[in-house]
């Protein structure tokens, strides 16, 4: 299968020396734009020549070994780079937003068990239902704007219908999310508007779910029958007295659903699909392997290895810690450094990762970094994989679905990241069917 240009000589480091010595923003600046538009030459050049990136802003973390041992360690790299402005939105504190405090610990517990990895196959039927109705809905156009009209909707659909979390309408939810998530990674110049939108977009979100907690509790009282979702399975459940799940927390906690779930799994299709569609080979491989998840899965987990949605983790060093020590690139790194650990970059580091540059369909999980590591990984991981390996099977199945030309089919992205539109050809164009 094809390999994808890895070249290393983009003369990054050259240009970002010269920018350095004559204006240290303008040198951040065009770091910053490389970082969105030019981020797999960056990292590749890093990697070789530069692998801990010291700036004297940030440092950037490039190898899987280092990405991964910045994420183990939550007590030296913490998620204050962008935790506070999380309990800012909320309120209140989220497990997010806080390293090693037995809150975090012990409501990721309690919120495994209610995300039940046994969910997973009804979770995929479900997403898969939405999907196909939004694809008969598309069809008759020849086109599909994927975000609007395909991946956001199946994952604000599966917010409703299995978190038990449909916002007052879907829309209303989606402003929500966008609100809340675009202040908490990506503003981190403190931009006053994006973080008043996010306060109080948050307000929002808790107050509803506040009312919707309210609803729950009077229907069990009454003795009438709960719905079948996340948040009654919460409400329902028999916790030890005294263990502090208050009502307060539970709001928090379920308002980091949709918050996890309704930017990165629209954000993780639409790499994945975008990968996926640039590959011809692949795309009729894995368009063969379509009718069986099993078989088809593993192109869309290789295809978000090429792009992952979060390419950078960003934390703060809170003590002095010696990176990647007993090896050539050891690193001090000084209490107070900004910190952002690339796991784009660390899966295509061929001292872990084999043959990095080839699509292939054997890597093991523990090579994927796209739901992150350590720590804080990932607490929706079993729900959200299935929807979105799903959603992208059901698009895949339709025949002549697409890339369009610039600009019709350029993928449009909020603040950089959050993809905002992305159209796709769908049927038979004339060229295949
Ligand atoms: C059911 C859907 C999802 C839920 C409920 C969810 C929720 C969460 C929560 C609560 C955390 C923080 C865990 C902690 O602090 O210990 C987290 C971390 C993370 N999630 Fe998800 N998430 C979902 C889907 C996704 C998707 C689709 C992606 C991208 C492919 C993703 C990528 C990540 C990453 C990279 C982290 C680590 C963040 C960091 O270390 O800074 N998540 N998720």
């Amino acid at each position: 299968m094809g390999a994808v240009d890895q070249a290393t000589t983009g003369g990054h480091l050259e240009r970002y020396e010269e920018a350095l010595a004559r204006d240290p923003m303008s040198a951040f600046g065009l770091v910053r734009e490389w970082m969105r538009t030019d981020w797999r030459s960056l990292f590749a050049e890093l990697r070789e020549h530069r692998p801990i990136f010291v700036t004297p802003a940030f440092t950037v973390v490039t190898r899987f070994a280092d990405v991964t041992e910045v994420l183990a360690h939550e007590q030296v790299f913490s998620v204050r780079a962008f935790g506070p402005r999380l309990d800012a939105a909320l309120g209140a504190p989220f497990m997010l937003a806080r390293d090693a405090t037995p809150m975090n610990w012990r409501e990721k517990g309690l919120m495994r068990l209610m995300l039940d990895p046994r969910d997973a196959a009804g979770v995929r039927e479900l997403a898969g239902r939405l999907a196909d109705e939004l694809l008969d809905a598309a069809w008759p156009d020849g086109r599909v704007e994927a975000v609007g009209g395909l991946f956001r909707p199946v994952a604000l659909g599966v917010c409703a219908r299995y978190f038990g979390v449909p916002g007052p309408d879907p829309q209303t939810l989606g402003r929500w999310t966008r609100a809340v998530v675009s202040d908490g990674f990506a503003n981190f110049l403190g931009d006053p508007e994006l973080q008043a939108a996010s306060v109080s977009a948050g307000a929002e979100l808790v107050a509803y779910l506040k009312d919707r907690l309210a609803e729950l509790r009077a229907t069990l009282r009454a003795g009438r029958d709960l719905p079948d979702d996340v948040f009654a399975r919460l409400v329902r459940s028999t916790l030890p007295a005294g263990a502090g799940v208050t009502d307060d927390r539970i709001v928090t906690n379920m308002a980091g659903l949709p918050l996890g779930f309704v930017e990165s799994a629209p954000g993780a299709m639409v790499e994945a699909v975008e990968q996926l569609l640039l590959r011809p080979a692949v795309l009729a491989e894995a368009r063969a392997a379509a009718g069986d998840p099993e078989r088809f899965d593993p192109y869309v987990w290789e295809a978000l290895r090429f792009s992952p949605f979060f390419k950078l983790l960003p934390r703060l060093c809170e003590r002095e810690h010696v990176l990647a020590a007993g090896t050539p690139r050891s690193t001090v790194i000084p209490a107070g450094t900004f910190v952002l650990a690339a796991p784009a970059s660390a899966m295509f580091d061929a001292d872990v990762v084999p043959e990095p540059g080839e699509f292939r369909l054997d890597r093991p999980r523990h090579h994927q970094l796209f739901f992150g590591s350590g720590h804080h990984a990932c607490l929706g991981v079993h729900v959200a994989g299935p929807v979105i390996a799903e959603t992208v099977r059901r698009l895949l199945l339709r025949p002549g679905v697409r890339l369009l030309p610039p600009p019709e089919g350029r993928v449009e992205r909020a603040l950089g990241i959050f993809p905002d539109t992305f159209r796709l050809g769908l049927g038979d164009d004339g060229r295949e069917g």
